[in-house]
């Protein structure tokens, strides 16, 4: 089935943007990492620096989805939007942030994408994908 991985603004930067932070991998390398981590599965990669094109992607996966993971990036800590969206959404959900937030600045160390997901990644770079989607695969079988 199609797992849907999902990334929010800045990312399309991703390799360029503060690699000290996020490492030299492109967002590019980050969907051949998931492609290869999902086995039977089919991954739909997409990334928008728009929140509403994020929620628009979510309510589709309602129907073409069978599990999300999803890196919402700074909209992790701003957007009930987004939250709202997920809990729309009945599959296993995982949160996966490629820094570990809970090491930096205060205000990313709230999340309000924690409150629907069922598992949360940081810290591990883009690593943290690859493992998400192997959950998310074991989850939906
Ligand atoms: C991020 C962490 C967020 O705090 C930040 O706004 C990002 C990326 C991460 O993957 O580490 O853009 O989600």
């Amino acid at each position: 089935s199609l797992i849907y991985v999902l990334n929010g603004p800045n990312l399309n930067l991703l390799g360029k943007r503060q690699p000290e932070i996020y490492g030299h991998d492109t967002l590019r390398d980050v969907e051949a990492l998931c492609v290869a981590a999902a086995g039977d599965h089919q991954i739909r990669f997409l990334q928008s620096n728009w929140e509403g094109q994020l929620i628009d992607w979510i309510h589709e996966a309602r129907d073409e989805a069978a599990a999300i993971v999803i890196n919402p990036a700074a909209l992790t800590h701003t957007s009930v939007a987004v939250l709202d969206a997920l809990n729309s959404f009945d599959g296993p959900v995982v949160e996966v942030h490629i820094s570990q937030v809970h090491k930096r600045e205060k205000f990313r160390h709230h999340s309000f994408v924690s409150l629907r997901a069922d598992a949360v990644i940081a810290g591990m770079g883009v690593a943290g994908y690859g493992a998400a989607v192997r959950h998310v695969a074991t989850l939906i079988g």
